[in-house]
C-alpha cells in the first residue's frame, strides 16, 4: 500500500529538457557539436623492401606491410575516398647500428616516397616517418653510444641525414617521432642550409611511451629488444607533455602531435588550447587492434566503435587524426 501511495506522489516537472534536441535523427544530426571530414584523417601505411606480395600483419588484421604495387594501389584508393594524405614507415631488409637505410636514397622508405611524390604529389600529401628504429639492428629510434645508450646529440646529426634525404624524395611533411631533445630545431636548421624551405615538419611533441605501440613492432619487423623509456614519456605526465610540446613550437615545428590518441586526450586537449599550429593526433597500432579484436569477438559494434573512436579524438581537439581505419571511414562518410 505504502508503494502504491508512493507512484502517486507528484514529481517535481523537469524544466530543463535536454531529450528535446535528441528525439529525430534529422535533429540530433542538425545539433551534433563535431564533424568528421575525409580530408582531416590521414593513413599510416607500411612498405617493405624484399616482398613481392602484401604481407599480413597479424597483430593488425586488416594491415598488411605493403610492396611499391600494393602501396600504390591504397594510396589511389585513399585518394578516391577523399582521405588527406598518407604517413609512409619503412621496412628495409638490412638494419645495422646506424641505421644507414634511413638516409641512403635508395632505401625503401626513400624510394617509395620518391615514387609516390612523383606519382601522386598533386593529389595527396606524402608524409615520412623519422626515426632510426625500423632501421636499427638493436630497434632503438637513436644510434647508441659506447655504453648502450642512446646518444641524443649523435641521433641529431643522424636525423638531419635522414630529413635531408626524405625532403630529396619528395616528403612534404617529416614525422620527427624520435622524441629526441632538439630534433625539431636541428632538422629545420638543416631543411633550411639546404634549400629546403618547404618542408614542412610534423612533431610528435607528446609521445609517450606507450603499450599501445605493441601491435606495431610487428609491422615493422622490430628488433628491440628492451623498451624506450629513456626518450619516450612516462605515461604518468601530462605537464611534461605540455612541456614537450612548447618546445617543439618554440623549434619551428609547423604541427604538433599527441600520440596515442585515446588515452592521451587530456594532453591533447591541452594542447590545442597552447598552440597556435595545427594539432594532430594517431590513432595507434594498439587502439586499432583493440577494437579490431574486440570486434571480432563479437563482443562490439565494430563501425560504430571505429567512428566513435575517431570521432571522440576530434572532439578532445585534433585537427587532423592518423587513423589505420582513414580509408575506411572516408568512404563511409560519402
Ligand atoms: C617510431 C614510431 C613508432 C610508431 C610510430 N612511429 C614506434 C614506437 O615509437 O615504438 C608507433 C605507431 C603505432 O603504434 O601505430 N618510428
Amino acid at each position: 500500500i505504502r508503494a502504491i501511495e508512493q507512484t502517486k506522489r507528484p514529481v517535481a516537472v523537469p524544466v530543463d529538457r535536454p531529450r528535446r534536441l535528441r528525439t529525430t535523427e534529422p535533429m540530433r544530426r542538425l545539433v551534433r557539436e563535431t564533424r568528421i571530414h575525409a580530408s582531416q584523417l590521414v593513413l599510416p601505411m607500411f612498405v617493405a623492401e624484399g616482398i613481392s606480395q602484401p604481407h599480413p600483419i597479424s597483430a593488425m588484421p586488416g594491415q598488411v606491410q605493403h610492396t611499391l604495387d600494393s602501396l600504390a594501389r591504397a594510396v589511389e584508393e585513399s585518394i578516391d575516398a577523399g582521405v588527406g594524405g598518407v604517413m609512409l614507415f619503412g621496412v628495409p631488409e638490412h638494419k645495422d647500428a646506424e641505421g644507414t637505410q634511413a638516409s641512403d636514397p635508395d632505401g625503401i622508405l626513400n624510394r617509395a616516397t620518391r615514387f609516390l611524390a612523383d606519382r601522386f604529389g598533386d593529389a595527396t600529401v606524402v608524409q615520412t616517418d623519422l626515426c632510426l628504429d625500423e632501421f636499427t639492428d638493436h630497434g632503438h629510434c637513436g644510434v647508441l653510444d659506447s655504453r648502450g645508450r642512446v646518444d641524443n646529440d649523435a641521433t641529431l646529426r643522424r636525423f638531419n641525414e635522414i630529413a635531408l634525404a626524405q625532403a630529396a624524395a619528395g616528403s612534404q611533411l617529416l614525422g620527427m617521432s624520435g622524441m629526441m631533445d632538439g630534433q625539431v630545431a636541428s632538422a629545420r636548421a638543416a631543411l633550411d642550409a639546404a634549400g629546403y624551405f618547404d618542408t614542412a615538419i610534423l612533431a610528435y611533441s607528446a609521445k609517450y611511451a606507450s603499450a599501445l605501440f605493441g601491435p606495431f613492432r610487428e609491422a615493422v619487423d622490430s628488433s628491440l629488444k628492451g623498451h624506450r623509456r629513456s626518450y619516450q614519456q612516462d605515461p604518468a605526465n601530462r605537464r611534461e607533455g605540455l612541456r614537450e610540446a612548447l618546445l617543439d613550437l618554440a623549434e619551428g615545428a609547423d604541427v604538433v602531435m599527441v600520440k596515442p590518441a585515446t588515452w592521451y586526450m587530456d594532453v591533447l586537449a591541452e594542447v590545442k588550447q597552447l598552440s597556435r599550429v595545427p594539432v594532430w593526433a594517431y590513432q595507434v597500432s594498439g587502439e586499432y587492434s583493440m577494437i579490431e579484436a574486440a570486434a571480432a569477438n563479437g563482443w562490439i559494434e565494430r563501425e560504430r566503435a571505429i567512428v566513435e573512436s575517431v570521432t571522440s579524438i576530434v572532439r578532445a581537439g585534433a585537427d587532423t587524426v592518423l587513423t589505420y581505419w582513414a580509408t575506411e571511414i572516408a568512404r563511409e562518410l560519402r
